[in-house]
């Protein structure tokens, strides 16, 4: 069985994540997505999430492509999740292209995908914000 991982924070969860992560399972036959925790966007990625973790994972666990979701707690912990999950394939999309490709070195493919078009989680907040400014 072929394992492959992604990381991310899936707030607000939109089109682009689903291509995200539907392209992300063909690489392979089990798609562990490891999932940023409130603390973690808080603090290290200056992120506040609209929903929480325990919704965003909810979210996550309902998607047809999704086999696990595990926490993303640290920018450290990639290393060691390759071999305790035994991945095969390592997967981001391309706003991260270079950015992980030291984990070649522990045996995992490493793999960019485009993102998509003209959505982000950023966008849908700042598109409800001037819609509302609007009215
Ligand atoms: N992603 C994508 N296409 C998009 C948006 C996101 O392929 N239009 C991918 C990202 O490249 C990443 C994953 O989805 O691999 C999770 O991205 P995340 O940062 O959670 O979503 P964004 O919508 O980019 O959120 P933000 O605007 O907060 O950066």
């Amino acid at each position: 069985m072929k394992r492959v991982i992604t990381y991310g924070t899936f707030d607000l969860l939109h089109y682009g994540h689903i291509n995200l992560l539907r392209r992300a399972k063909s690489f392979g036959d089990y798609l562990i997505v490891a999932l940023s925790t409130d603390e973690f966007n808080e603090n290290k990625k200056g992120k506040k999430t609209y929903f929480s973790y325990e919704q965003r994972k909810n979210l996550l666990e309902s998607i047809r492509y999704v086999d696990l979701v595990i926490s993303e707690e640290d920018w450290e912990q990639k290393k060691t999740d390759m071999h305790e999950y035994h991945v095969d394939t390592f997967v981001m999309g391309d706003d991260w292209k270079g950015k992980f490709d030291y984990l070649a070195d522990e045996g995992v493919e490493v793999v960019y995908l485009s993102r998509t078009p003209e959505i982000s989680t950023t966008k849908i907040k700042s598109d409800l914000f001037d819609t509302n400014l609007a009215k």
